[in-house]
């Protein structure tokens, strides 16, 4: 996946740090789901950051980071940075995660830096006024989450396309070059297609792909 370049729709799986991703669990699951061939999509894993390094190095699907902080190489005790990202053969990187959230400021900042260390930048926004503030910061992707629906079994495109396609609209006047995705309860090949129709480039998806009693096929599934 090249920065900038990426033109098919995004599915960002987010593993957070569930009992079925976490330790040695990540890369088992990964090398399960790069077995899910699609040329549909374009398939990236954001396993959790303890496991990252394990996971780019032995997974062909493209890695990204579930956070990154404002740091270098140096005395950063306990901090994850985007040249220490890079290095270990991560992508890019989610900002501001509902479950992860950052200060505009430290935001910016921190957006700024991954971009300088070429990783792809997607930022999460939890509501319409959030969208409009880092919209500002023109990342490659900005994703709309509500973060009452995260976690749930109601797709963000059932309980709220109106404001999925008022986002887009949004972006495309004050960042046109920075794609929407959306999350939270996707779930199904039905709720991306209907993401894509509402203007996204992409979702995010979290407990579905690791609860499912056959991850794989749950995943082949959702990308037929
Ligand atoms: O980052 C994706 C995530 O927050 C959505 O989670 O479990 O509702 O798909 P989930």
């Amino acid at each position: 996946m090249g920065h900038r370049k990426q033109m098919k729709p995004l599915i960002l799986l987010n593993f957070k740090t569930y009992p079925e991703t976490a330790g040695k669990k990540a890369l088992l699951l990964a090398k399960k789901l790069e077995k899910v061939k699609t040329k549909k999509y374009e398939l990236v894993i954001a396993p959790s950051l303890p496991t990252l390094e394990e996971v780019a190095a032995g997974t062909s699907l493209t890695v990204f980071s579930q956070h990154t902080d404002l740091a270098g190489l140096g005395a950063f005790t306990g901090k994850i940075s985007a040249q220490e990202l890079k290095k270990i053969g991560v992508k890019g990187t989610l900002l501001n995660h509902s479950e992860r959230k950052i200060p505009f400021s430290i935001l910016k900042r921190i957006a700024a830096d991954c971009k300088k260390n070429r990783l792809i930048v997607v930022i999460c926004a939890s509501s319409l006024e959030e969208a409009k503030q880092v919209a500002r910061l023109k990342p490659d992707y900005l994703a709309y989450e509500p973060p009452e629906l995260i976690g749930g079994n109601i797709s963000v495109t059932k309980a709220k396309p109106e404001v999925i396609s008022k986002a887009v609209e949004l972006v495309r006047k004050m960042s046109p070059k920075t794609k929407v995705l959306c999350g939270a309860g996707v779930q199904s090949r039905e709720d991306v297609l209907k993401a894509l129709r509402l203007g996204t480039k992409g979702v995010l998806i979290g407990h579905a792909v690791p609860k499912a009693r056959n991850q794989a096929k749950f995943l082949k599934e959702l990308l037929k």
